[in-house]
Protein backbone atom coordinates (compact mmCIF):
# COMPACT_ATOMS: atom_id res chain seq x y z
CA UNK A 1 0.00 0.00 0.00
CA UNK A 2 1.04 3.44 -1.09
CA UNK A 3 0.13 4.16 2.84
CA UNK A 4 1.92 7.16 4.07
CA UNK A 5 0.71 10.26 3.45
CA UNK A 6 3.35 12.63 1.96
CA UNK A 7 2.48 16.29 2.25
CA UNK A 8 3.08 18.05 -1.25
CA UNK A 9 3.50 21.52 -1.71
CA UNK A 10 0.71 22.28 -4.13
CA UNK A 11 -0.86 25.61 -4.82
CA UNK A 12 -4.21 26.64 -5.13
CA UNK A 13 -5.75 29.38 -6.75
CA UNK A 14 -5.56 33.18 -5.64
CA UNK A 15 -9.10 33.71 -4.87
CA UNK A 16 -8.76 30.59 -2.64
CA UNK A 17 -5.86 31.89 -0.46
CA UNK A 18 -7.58 35.49 -0.68
CA UNK A 19 -10.45 33.71 0.60
CA UNK A 20 -8.56 31.92 3.58
CA UNK A 21 -6.69 34.82 4.67
CA UNK A 22 -9.76 36.96 5.96
CA UNK A 23 -11.54 36.24 9.25
CA UNK A 24 -15.13 34.90 8.39
CA UNK A 25 -17.97 36.34 9.21
CA UNK A 26 -21.77 35.04 9.71
CA UNK A 27 -24.18 35.80 7.09
CA UNK A 28 -26.71 37.60 8.79
CA UNK A 29 -29.72 39.63 7.62
CA UNK A 30 -27.37 40.06 4.12
CA UNK A 31 -24.88 41.91 5.78
CA UNK A 32 -21.10 39.22 7.13
CA UNK A 33 -20.62 40.12 10.85
CA UNK A 34 -18.88 39.04 13.54
CA UNK A 35 -20.29 36.78 16.30
CA UNK A 36 -22.04 38.48 19.25
CA UNK A 37 -19.36 37.44 21.55
CA UNK A 38 -16.64 38.25 19.25
CA UNK A 39 -14.83 34.56 19.13
CA UNK A 40 -13.66 32.84 16.02
CA UNK A 41 -12.71 29.34 15.94
CA UNK A 42 -9.78 27.69 13.83
CA UNK A 43 -10.57 25.57 10.61
CA UNK A 44 -8.24 22.53 10.42
CA UNK A 45 -6.84 20.95 6.79
CA UNK A 46 -7.25 17.00 7.38
CA UNK A 47 -4.26 16.48 5.44
CA UNK A 48 -1.37 18.40 7.68
CA UNK A 49 -3.50 19.36 10.81
CA UNK A 50 -2.58 22.70 10.45
CA UNK A 51 -5.26 25.49 10.35
CA UNK A 52 -6.22 27.10 7.89
CA UNK A 53 -8.79 30.00 8.39
CA UNK A 54 -10.77 31.33 11.14
CA UNK A 55 -14.31 31.61 10.81
CA UNK A 56 -16.56 33.57 13.62
CA UNK A 57 -17.76 31.54 16.12
CA UNK A 58 -21.68 31.87 16.60
CA UNK A 59 -23.80 30.99 19.39
CA UNK A 60 -27.49 31.49 20.72
CA UNK A 61 -27.97 35.09 20.43
CA UNK A 62 -26.52 34.97 16.96
CA UNK A 63 -28.74 32.50 15.88
CA UNK A 64 -31.74 34.76 17.22
CA UNK A 65 -30.56 37.67 15.55
CA UNK A 66 -30.17 35.38 12.13
CA UNK A 67 -33.82 33.92 13.05
CA UNK A 68 -35.15 37.44 13.40
CA UNK A 69 -33.72 38.17 9.53
CA UNK A 70 -35.53 35.20 8.51
CA UNK A 71 -38.49 35.71 10.07
CA UNK A 72 -38.30 39.27 8.43
CA UNK A 73 -37.46 38.30 4.81
CA UNK A 74 -40.67 35.31 5.04
CA UNK A 75 -43.18 38.00 5.97
CA UNK A 76 -42.37 40.85 4.26
CA UNK A 77 -39.97 42.83 1.46
CA UNK A 78 -39.25 41.04 -2.00
CA UNK A 79 -39.05 37.75 -0.74
CA UNK A 80 -42.86 36.61 -0.50
CA UNK A 81 -44.02 38.55 -3.20
CA UNK A 82 -41.92 37.15 -6.06
CA UNK A 83 -43.29 34.88 -8.51
CA UNK A 84 -42.34 31.19 -8.46
CA UNK A 85 -40.25 32.28 -12.03
CA UNK A 86 -38.61 34.65 -10.23
CA UNK A 87 -37.22 32.73 -7.46
CA UNK A 88 -36.51 30.07 -10.06
CA UNK A 89 -34.13 31.99 -11.65
CA UNK A 90 -32.27 32.78 -9.02
CA UNK A 91 -32.04 29.95 -7.66
CA UNK A 92 -30.77 29.15 -11.37
CA UNK A 93 -28.39 31.94 -11.51
CA UNK A 94 -27.17 30.32 -8.14
CA UNK A 95 -26.67 27.20 -9.83
CA UNK A 96 -24.58 29.36 -12.75
CA UNK A 97 -22.31 30.87 -10.43
CA UNK A 98 -21.20 27.90 -8.71
CA UNK A 99 -20.59 26.34 -11.82
CA UNK A 100 -18.44 29.37 -13.41
CA UNK A 101 -16.60 29.02 -9.79
CA UNK A 102 -16.35 25.22 -9.67
CA UNK A 103 -12.22 25.09 -9.66
CA UNK A 104 -12.08 27.66 -6.48
CA UNK A 105 -15.07 25.28 -4.47
CA UNK A 106 -13.16 22.14 -5.13
CA UNK A 107 -10.51 23.52 -3.91
CA UNK A 108 -11.85 24.98 -0.76
CA UNK A 109 -13.83 21.67 -0.67
CA UNK A 110 -10.63 19.81 -0.45
CA UNK A 111 -8.63 21.47 1.78
CA UNK A 112 -11.49 21.86 4.19
CA UNK A 113 -12.42 17.96 3.94
CA UNK A 114 -9.45 16.01 2.73
CA UNK A 115 -11.42 14.34 -0.31
CA UNK A 116 -9.31 14.28 -3.29
CA UNK A 117 -9.50 17.16 -5.31
CA UNK A 118 -10.31 14.61 -8.49
CA UNK A 119 -13.87 13.86 -6.38
CA UNK A 120 -14.54 17.61 -5.26
CA UNK A 121 -14.18 18.34 -9.12
CA UNK A 122 -16.14 15.59 -10.47
CA UNK A 123 -19.26 14.89 -7.93
CA UNK A 124 -19.02 17.12 -5.03
CA UNK A 125 -18.86 20.43 -6.73
CA UNK A 126 -21.43 19.11 -10.09
CA UNK A 127 -23.89 17.63 -7.84
CA UNK A 128 -24.51 20.43 -5.95
CA UNK A 129 -24.87 23.17 -9.60
CA UNK A 130 -27.34 20.20 -10.72
CA UNK A 131 -29.59 20.08 -7.38
CA UNK A 132 -29.62 23.76 -7.52
CA UNK A 133 -31.18 23.65 -11.58
CA UNK A 134 -33.11 21.00 -10.50
CA UNK A 135 -35.15 22.88 -7.56
CA UNK A 136 -34.71 25.99 -9.94
CA UNK A 137 -37.19 24.09 -12.24
CA UNK A 138 -39.70 22.72 -9.44
CA UNK A 139 -40.19 27.04 -8.30
CA UNK A 140 -42.85 26.89 -10.68
CA UNK A 141 -44.55 23.45 -10.18
CA UNK A 142 -45.41 23.43 -6.68
CA UNK A 143 -49.18 23.99 -6.74
CA UNK A 144 -52.79 22.42 -4.89
CA UNK A 145 -55.82 20.13 -6.15
CA UNK A 146 -58.75 21.27 -6.76
CA UNK A 147 -60.96 18.49 -5.30
CA UNK A 148 -64.35 17.65 -5.88
CA UNK A 149 -66.00 17.09 -2.47
CA UNK A 150 -69.67 15.93 -1.33
CA UNK A 151 -70.27 16.56 2.73
CA UNK A 152 -73.46 14.20 3.06
CA UNK A 153 -74.71 16.50 5.64
CA UNK A 154 -75.22 19.47 3.27
CA UNK A 155 -77.51 17.70 0.74
CA UNK A 156 -77.99 20.29 -2.55
CA UNK A 157 -75.39 22.28 -1.36
CA UNK A 158 -72.15 23.05 -4.17
CA UNK A 159 -69.01 23.33 -3.07
CA UNK A 160 -65.50 24.50 -4.81
CA UNK A 161 -62.68 23.19 -2.87
CA UNK A 162 -59.25 23.46 -3.53
CA UNK A 163 -55.53 23.09 -1.75
CA UNK A 164 -52.97 25.76 -1.68
CA UNK A 165 -49.20 24.08 -1.02
CA UNK A 166 -47.50 27.09 1.22
CA UNK A 167 -43.94 27.14 2.30
CA UNK A 168 -43.38 25.79 5.95
CA UNK A 169 -41.85 29.50 6.95
CA UNK A 170 -38.41 29.98 8.47
CA UNK A 171 -36.13 26.58 8.00
CA UNK A 172 -33.38 26.01 10.39
CA UNK A 173 -30.53 23.66 8.82
CA UNK A 174 -27.94 21.98 10.31
CA UNK A 175 -25.54 19.62 8.43
CA UNK A 176 -21.87 17.66 9.06
CA UNK A 177 -19.01 17.72 7.39
CA UNK A 178 -18.67 14.43 4.89
CA UNK A 179 -19.80 16.68 2.00
CA UNK A 180 -20.42 19.73 3.65
CA UNK A 181 -21.22 21.59 -0.11
CA UNK A 182 -23.25 18.88 -1.10
CA UNK A 183 -25.40 18.70 2.38
CA UNK A 184 -26.21 22.51 1.81
CA UNK A 185 -27.20 22.53 -1.62
CA UNK A 186 -29.80 19.01 -0.71
CA UNK A 187 -31.00 21.85 2.25
CA UNK A 188 -30.97 25.08 0.16
CA UNK A 189 -32.40 24.13 -2.56
CA UNK A 190 -36.04 22.78 -2.13
CA UNK A 191 -36.40 25.36 1.37
CA UNK A 192 -35.47 28.01 -1.63
CA UNK A 193 -37.86 26.33 -4.31
CA UNK A 194 -40.34 26.09 -1.89
CA UNK A 195 -39.99 30.13 -0.73
CA UNK A 196 -39.12 29.57 2.59
CA UNK A 197 -36.14 31.34 4.25
CA UNK A 198 -33.01 29.60 5.61
CA UNK A 199 -30.75 29.62 8.68
CA UNK A 200 -28.28 27.21 8.22
CA UNK A 201 -25.37 26.24 10.70
CA UNK A 202 -22.53 23.86 8.90
CA UNK A 203 -20.63 21.48 10.74
CA UNK A 204 -17.44 23.40 12.81
CA UNK A 205 -14.74 21.08 11.00
CA UNK A 206 -16.14 22.26 6.89
CA UNK A 207 -17.78 25.84 7.37
CA UNK A 208 -15.43 26.91 4.30
CA UNK A 209 -17.84 26.07 1.07
CA UNK A 210 -20.75 27.35 2.74
CA UNK A 211 -19.65 30.42 3.44
CA UNK A 212 -18.22 31.21 0.10
CA UNK A 213 -21.63 29.89 -1.43
CA UNK A 214 -22.95 32.75 1.60
CA UNK A 215 -21.10 34.93 -1.20
CA UNK A 216 -22.69 33.78 -3.88
CA UNK A 217 -26.05 33.95 -3.31
CA UNK A 218 -25.52 37.35 -2.38
CA UNK A 219 -24.19 38.14 -6.11
CA UNK A 220 -27.16 36.43 -7.40
CA UNK A 221 -29.47 38.68 -6.04
CA UNK A 222 -31.04 37.04 -3.46
CA UNK A 223 -33.10 39.28 -1.12
CA UNK A 224 -31.47 40.18 2.20
CA UNK A 225 -32.52 37.57 5.07
CA UNK A 226 -33.60 34.97 2.60
CA UNK A 227 -30.12 32.77 3.30
CA UNK A 228 -28.42 33.37 6.83
CA UNK A 229 -25.62 31.19 7.88
CA UNK A 230 -24.39 30.67 11.33
CA UNK A 231 -20.95 28.97 11.67
CA UNK A 232 -20.33 27.31 14.94
CA UNK A 233 -20.35 24.12 17.33
CA UNK A 234 -23.40 21.91 17.95
CA UNK A 235 -24.04 22.55 21.15
CA UNK A 236 -23.57 26.30 21.11
CA UNK A 237 -24.93 27.24 17.86
CA UNK A 238 -26.82 23.84 16.66
CA UNK A 239 -28.53 23.50 19.49
CA UNK A 240 -30.47 26.96 19.47
CA UNK A 241 -31.40 26.76 16.49
CA UNK A 242 -32.95 23.36 17.00
CA UNK A 243 -34.77 24.57 20.06
CA UNK A 244 -35.64 27.99 18.99
CA UNK A 245 -39.32 29.04 19.23
CA UNK A 246 -40.06 31.04 16.03
CA UNK A 247 -38.38 28.51 13.88
CA UNK A 248 -40.92 26.55 11.92
CA UNK A 249 -38.88 23.15 10.63
CA UNK A 250 -35.78 22.00 11.71
CA UNK A 251 -33.58 19.55 8.72
CA UNK A 252 -30.67 17.83 10.39
CA UNK A 253 -28.04 15.16 8.79
CA UNK A 254 -25.35 13.57 11.18
CA UNK A 255 -25.37 10.95 13.49
CA UNK A 256 -28.45 9.27 15.05
CA UNK A 257 -27.32 10.11 18.42
CA UNK A 258 -27.77 14.03 17.66
CA UNK A 259 -30.53 13.47 15.30
CA UNK A 260 -32.49 12.14 18.47
CA UNK A 261 -31.45 15.64 20.48
CA UNK A 262 -32.72 17.58 17.43
CA UNK A 263 -36.17 15.43 17.85
CA UNK A 264 -36.66 16.55 20.73
CA UNK A 265 -35.30 19.87 20.73
CA UNK A 266 -38.49 20.56 18.37
CA UNK A 267 -40.79 19.46 20.89
CA UNK A 268 -41.15 23.60 22.51
CA UNK A 269 -42.84 24.66 19.25
CA UNK A 270 -43.60 21.33 17.53
CA UNK A 271 -41.61 22.30 14.90
CA UNK A 272 -41.57 20.01 11.55
CA UNK A 273 -38.36 18.03 11.75
CA UNK A 274 -36.59 15.86 8.92
CA UNK A 275 -33.92 13.43 9.57
CA UNK A 276 -30.87 11.63 7.45
CA UNK A 277 -28.96 10.14 9.77
CA UNK A 278 -26.85 6.71 10.26
CA UNK A 279 -26.71 3.64 8.24
CA UNK A 280 -24.43 0.14 7.85
CA UNK A 281 -25.75 -0.66 5.06
CA UNK A 282 -25.16 -4.45 3.13
CA UNK A 283 -23.83 -5.07 0.40
CA UNK A 284 -24.65 -8.66 -1.16
CA UNK A 285 -22.77 -10.64 -3.52
CA UNK A 286 -24.31 -13.43 -4.81
CA UNK A 287 -23.26 -16.48 -6.47
CA UNK A 288 -24.18 -15.58 -9.89
CA UNK A 289 -22.91 -12.23 -9.52
CA UNK A 290 -20.28 -10.47 -12.77
CA UNK A 291 -17.14 -10.23 -10.39
CA UNK A 292 -15.77 -8.03 -12.62
CA UNK A 293 -18.35 -5.83 -10.90
CA UNK A 294 -19.43 -6.82 -7.75
CA UNK A 295 -15.57 -6.56 -6.87
CA UNK A 296 -15.11 -3.04 -7.45
CA UNK A 297 -18.43 -1.96 -6.94
CA UNK A 298 -18.14 -3.25 -2.88
CA UNK A 299 -15.05 -1.90 -2.37
CA UNK A 300 -16.54 1.28 -3.90
CA UNK A 301 -19.34 0.92 -1.53
CA UNK A 302 -16.73 1.34 1.50
CA UNK A 303 -13.35 3.22 0.01
CA UNK A 304 -15.65 6.13 -1.56
CA UNK A 305 -15.20 9.24 0.48
CA UNK A 306 -13.10 7.20 3.08
CA UNK A 307 -15.97 5.47 4.40
CA UNK A 308 -17.22 8.86 5.23
CA UNK A 309 -20.62 8.23 3.86
CA UNK A 310 -23.98 7.41 5.54
CA UNK A 311 -24.94 5.00 3.12
CA UNK A 312 -21.07 3.24 2.83
CA UNK A 313 -21.43 -0.37 2.38
CA UNK A 314 -20.14 -1.41 5.67
CA UNK A 315 -21.58 -4.82 5.59
CA UNK A 316 -20.39 -7.11 3.13
CA UNK A 317 -22.17 -10.51 2.49
CA UNK A 318 -20.64 -12.86 -0.06
CA UNK A 319 -22.01 -16.30 -1.10
CA UNK A 320 -19.78 -19.04 0.40
CA UNK A 321 -19.12 -19.90 -3.36
CA UNK A 322 -17.75 -16.70 -4.47
CA UNK A 323 -16.60 -15.92 -0.97
CA UNK A 324 -12.70 -15.98 -1.11
CA UNK A 325 -13.03 -14.53 -4.64
CA UNK A 326 -14.65 -11.06 -3.35
CA UNK A 327 -12.45 -11.10 0.09
CA UNK A 328 -9.48 -11.40 -2.56
CA UNK A 329 -10.95 -8.90 -5.06
CA UNK A 330 -11.83 -6.07 -2.81
CA UNK A 331 -8.38 -7.08 -0.61
CA UNK A 332 -6.89 -6.08 -3.66
CA UNK A 333 -9.06 -2.97 -4.60
CA UNK A 334 -7.87 -1.68 -0.91
CA UNK A 335 -4.34 -2.19 -1.31
CA UNK A 336 -4.55 -0.34 -4.81
CA UNK A 337 -5.84 2.71 -3.30
CA UNK A 338 -3.64 5.55 -3.55
CA UNK A 339 -3.64 7.52 0.01
CA UNK A 340 -2.64 11.34 0.32
CA UNK A 341 -3.48 14.68 0.47
CA UNK A 342 -6.11 15.56 -1.36
CA UNK A 343 -5.21 18.53 -3.33
CA UNK A 344 -2.34 15.68 -4.88
CA UNK A 345 -4.28 14.77 -7.83
CA UNK A 346 -2.93 11.47 -8.21
CA UNK A 347 -4.74 10.74 -4.42
CA UNK A 348 -7.48 8.25 -4.43
CA UNK A 349 -8.00 8.61 -0.70
CA UNK A 350 -7.58 11.54 1.82
CA UNK A 351 -7.59 11.43 5.60
CA UNK A 352 -10.38 11.53 8.43
CA UNK A 353 -12.18 14.44 8.52
CA UNK A 354 -10.24 15.10 12.28
CA UNK A 355 -8.13 13.55 14.62
CA UNK A 356 -10.95 12.52 16.75
CA UNK A 357 -13.10 10.67 13.67
CA UNK A 358 -9.10 8.89 13.26
CA UNK A 359 -9.42 7.95 16.77
CA UNK A 360 -12.60 6.22 16.42
CA UNK A 361 -12.10 4.65 13.33
CA UNK A 362 -9.14 3.17 14.94
CA UNK A 363 -10.29 2.36 17.94
CA UNK A 364 -13.48 0.22 16.10
CA UNK A 365 -10.98 -1.89 13.94
CA UNK A 366 -8.68 -2.28 17.51
CA UNK A 367 -12.49 -3.97 19.14
CA UNK A 368 -12.91 -6.21 15.81
CA UNK A 369 -9.60 -7.37 16.11
CA UNK A 370 -9.56 -7.74 20.05
CA UNK A 371 -13.31 -9.53 19.37
CA UNK A 372 -11.46 -12.03 17.00
CA UNK A 373 -11.85 -10.62 13.72
CA UNK A 374 -9.43 -10.73 10.97
CA UNK A 375 -7.68 -7.69 9.19
CA UNK A 376 -6.84 -9.26 5.69
CA UNK A 377 -5.43 -5.95 4.51
CA UNK A 378 -5.45 -2.47 6.77
CA UNK A 379 -6.03 -2.62 10.21
CA UNK A 380 -4.38 0.68 11.33
CA UNK A 381 -3.46 4.22 11.33
CA UNK A 382 -1.33 5.58 7.80
CA UNK A 383 1.58 7.32 8.37
CA UNK A 384 2.45 9.76 11.61
CA UNK A 385 0.97 13.70 9.97
CA UNK A 386 -2.69 13.97 9.32
CA UNK A 387 -5.20 11.73 10.01
CA UNK A 388 -5.07 8.86 7.57
CA UNK A 389 -6.15 4.94 8.14
CA UNK A 390 -5.89 2.06 5.67
CA UNK A 391 -8.27 0.96 3.94
CA UNK A 392 -9.75 -2.18 6.06
CA UNK A 393 -11.16 -5.39 5.03
CA UNK A 394 -12.08 -7.40 8.09
CA UNK A 395 -13.26 -11.08 8.13
CA UNK A 396 -14.29 -13.72 10.84
CA UNK A 397 -16.37 -11.38 12.36
CA UNK A 398 -19.95 -12.15 13.58
CA UNK A 399 -23.48 -10.41 14.32
CA UNK A 400 -23.05 -9.58 17.58
CA UNK A 401 -19.46 -7.45 17.34
CA UNK A 402 -19.50 -3.98 17.47
CA UNK A 403 -17.56 -3.51 14.17
CA UNK A 404 -20.39 -5.22 12.22
CA UNK A 405 -23.61 -3.27 14.41
CA UNK A 406 -22.54 0.25 14.68
CA UNK A 407 -21.93 2.62 12.54
CA UNK A 408 -18.21 3.22 11.76
CA UNK A 409 -18.01 6.30 9.37
CA UNK A 410 -14.45 4.90 8.09
CA UNK A 411 -13.21 2.47 5.28
CA UNK A 412 -13.48 -0.48 7.06
CA UNK A 413 -15.67 -3.15 5.77
CA UNK A 414 -16.70 -6.55 7.72
CA UNK A 415 -17.29 -9.62 4.71
CA UNK A 416 -19.25 -12.13 6.06
CA UNK A 417 -20.37 -15.56 4.18
CA UNK A 418 -24.27 -16.73 3.64
CA UNK A 419 -24.34 -20.39 2.44
CA UNK A 420 -27.81 -20.56 0.36
CA UNK A 421 -30.05 -18.71 -1.78
CA UNK A 422 -32.98 -18.20 0.53
CA UNK A 423 -34.01 -14.90 0.01
CA UNK A 424 -35.72 -13.99 3.01
CA UNK A 425 -33.19 -14.99 4.86
CA UNK A 426 -30.45 -13.11 3.28
CA UNK A 427 -32.84 -10.36 3.47
CA UNK A 428 -32.97 -11.17 7.50
CA UNK A 429 -29.46 -10.83 7.89
CA UNK A 430 -29.41 -7.19 5.58
CA UNK A 431 -31.96 -6.24 8.09
CA UNK A 432 -30.63 -7.11 11.05
CA UNK A 433 -30.01 -3.98 11.85
CA UNK A 434 -31.37 -0.51 13.44
CA UNK A 435 -30.52 1.45 10.42
CA UNK A 436 -32.42 1.28 7.06
CA UNK A 437 -30.36 4.14 4.94
CA UNK A 438 -29.22 2.24 1.54
CA UNK A 439 -28.05 -1.42 0.43
CA UNK A 440 -26.31 -2.73 -3.19
CA UNK A 441 -27.24 -6.43 -4.57
CA UNK A 442 -24.93 -8.06 -6.84
CA UNK A 443 -26.55 -10.25 -8.90
CA UNK A 444 -27.58 -11.06 -12.47
CA UNK A 445 -30.57 -12.88 -11.82
CA UNK A 446 -32.93 -9.95 -12.49
CA UNK A 447 -35.84 -11.87 -10.74
CA UNK A 448 -33.43 -12.22 -7.80
CA UNK A 449 -32.15 -8.15 -7.85
CA UNK A 450 -35.87 -7.01 -7.82
CA UNK A 451 -37.44 -9.46 -5.19
CA UNK A 452 -34.61 -8.91 -3.03
CA UNK A 453 -34.95 -4.73 -3.57
CA UNK A 454 -38.75 -5.50 -2.08
CA UNK A 455 -37.58 -7.32 1.12
CA UNK A 456 -34.64 -5.00 2.29
CA UNK A 457 -35.69 -1.90 4.59
CA UNK A 458 -33.48 0.73 3.01
CA UNK A 459 -34.41 4.02 1.92
CA UNK A 460 -32.17 3.34 -1.61
CA UNK A 461 -31.61 -0.19 -3.32
CA UNK A 462 -28.82 0.22 -5.93
CA UNK A 463 -28.63 -3.33 -8.34
CA UNK A 464 -25.24 -3.42 -9.33
CA UNK A 465 -23.74 -0.66 -8.21
CA UNK A 466 -23.53 1.75 -5.14
CA UNK A 467 -23.58 5.22 -4.65
CA UNK A 468 -25.81 6.24 -7.44
CA UNK A 469 -26.81 9.79 -6.85
CA UNK A 470 -29.43 12.40 -8.70
CA UNK A 471 -31.20 15.59 -7.53
CA UNK A 472 -34.22 13.89 -8.89
CA UNK A 473 -33.93 10.72 -7.10
CA UNK A 474 -35.72 10.40 -3.28
CA UNK A 475 -32.62 9.82 -0.08
CA UNK A 476 -33.40 8.98 2.96
CA UNK A 477 -33.96 6.37 5.49
CA UNK A 478 -35.84 3.60 6.60
CA UNK A 479 -35.91 3.06 10.92
CA UNK A 480 -33.24 4.88 12.83
CA UNK A 481 -31.57 6.36 9.90
CA UNK A 482 -33.93 9.43 9.55
CA UNK A 483 -37.40 10.43 8.87
CA UNK A 484 -38.17 12.11 5.67
CA UNK A 485 -36.55 11.95 2.01
CA UNK A 486 -34.14 14.26 0.35
CA UNK A 487 -33.62 15.91 -3.15
CA UNK A 488 -36.52 14.74 -6.04
CA UNK A 489 -40.20 15.61 -6.00
CA UNK A 490 -40.33 14.30 -2.16
CA UNK A 491 -38.30 16.94 -0.62
CA UNK A 492 -40.58 19.38 -1.47
CA UNK A 493 -43.24 17.92 0.98
CA UNK A 494 -40.50 18.72 4.04
CA UNK A 495 -40.84 22.06 2.82
CA UNK A 496 -44.36 22.74 2.14
CA UNK A 497 -47.46 22.55 3.91
CA UNK A 498 -51.19 22.31 2.67
CA UNK A 499 -54.08 24.29 3.67
CA UNK A 500 -57.59 23.22 1.88
CA UNK A 501 -60.07 26.21 1.18
CA UNK A 502 -63.68 25.54 0.54
CA UNK A 503 -65.96 27.46 -0.54
CA UNK A 504 -69.87 26.73 -0.64
CA UNK A 505 -71.58 28.74 -3.35
P1 LIG B 1 -22.76 15.09 14.64
O1 LIG B 1 -24.07 14.45 14.38
O2 LIG B 1 -22.39 15.40 16.05
O3 LIG B 1 -22.65 16.47 13.81
C1 LIG B 1 -23.40 16.80 12.66
C2 LIG B 1 -23.87 18.25 12.75
O4 LIG B 1 -24.69 18.40 13.91
C3 LIG B 1 -22.74 19.28 12.93
O5 LIG B 1 -23.10 20.46 12.25
C4 LIG B 1 -22.73 19.51 14.43
O6 LIG B 1 -22.20 20.77 14.79
C5 LIG B 1 -24.20 19.44 14.75
N1 LIG B 1 -24.50 19.09 16.14
C6 LIG B 1 -23.78 18.32 17.00
N2 LIG B 1 -24.39 18.25 18.20
C7 LIG B 1 -25.53 18.98 18.11
C8 LIG B 1 -26.60 19.28 19.01
N3 LIG B 1 -26.61 18.83 20.26
N4 LIG B 1 -27.62 20.04 18.56
C9 LIG B 1 -27.64 20.52 17.30
N5 LIG B 1 -26.66 20.29 16.42
C10 LIG B 1 -25.61 19.52 16.80
O7 LIG B 1 -21.64 14.18 13.97
P2 LIG B 1 -20.07 14.18 14.30
O8 LIG B 1 -19.85 14.33 15.78
O9 LIG B 1 -19.42 15.12 13.40
O10 LIG B 1 -19.70 12.68 13.87
C11 LIG B 1 -20.00 11.59 14.74
C12 LIG B 1 -20.55 10.42 13.97
O11 LIG B 1 -21.78 10.79 13.35
C13 LIG B 1 -19.70 9.94 12.81
O12 LIG B 1 -18.70 9.07 13.23
C14 LIG B 1 -20.72 9.26 11.95
O13 LIG B 1 -20.96 7.97 12.43
C15 LIG B 1 -21.97 10.09 12.14
N6 LIG B 1 -22.18 11.06 11.05
C16 LIG B 1 -23.11 10.76 10.11
C17 LIG B 1 -23.29 11.60 9.03
C18 LIG B 1 -24.28 11.30 7.97
O14 LIG B 1 -24.11 11.74 6.86
N7 LIG B 1 -25.37 10.62 8.28
C19 LIG B 1 -22.48 12.79 8.85
C20 LIG B 1 -21.56 13.06 9.93
C21 LIG B 1 -21.42 12.19 10.97
MG1 LIG C 1 -20.85 15.08 17.40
Amino acid sequence: MEGTAVVLDYTVGESVSAFLAKKRQLLIGGEWVDAASGKTFPVYEPATGEIIAHVAEGEKEDIDRAVKAARKAFESGPWPNMTPSQRGKLIWKLADLLEQNLEEFAELETLDNGKPITVSRAADVPLAVDLFCYMAGWATKIHGETIPISVPYMPGAEFHAYTLREPVGVVGQIIPWNFPLLMAAWKLGPALATGCTVVLKPAEQTPLTALRLGELFQEAGFPPGVINIITGFGESTGAPLAAHLDVDKIAFTGSTEVGKLIANAATGNLKKVSLELGGKSPTIVFSDADLAVAIPGAAGAIFFNHGQCCCAGSRLYAHKSVFDRVVDGVSAEAQKIKLGPGMDPTTEMGPMISEEQMTVVTGYIESGLSEGAKAVVGGKRSGSKGYFVEPTVLVDTNPQMKVVREEIFGPVVCVQPFDDDDLDRIAQEANDTIYGLAASVFTTNLSVAHKIAKKIQAGTVWINSHNVFDAALPFGGYKQSGWGREMGKESLNLYTQVKSVVATL
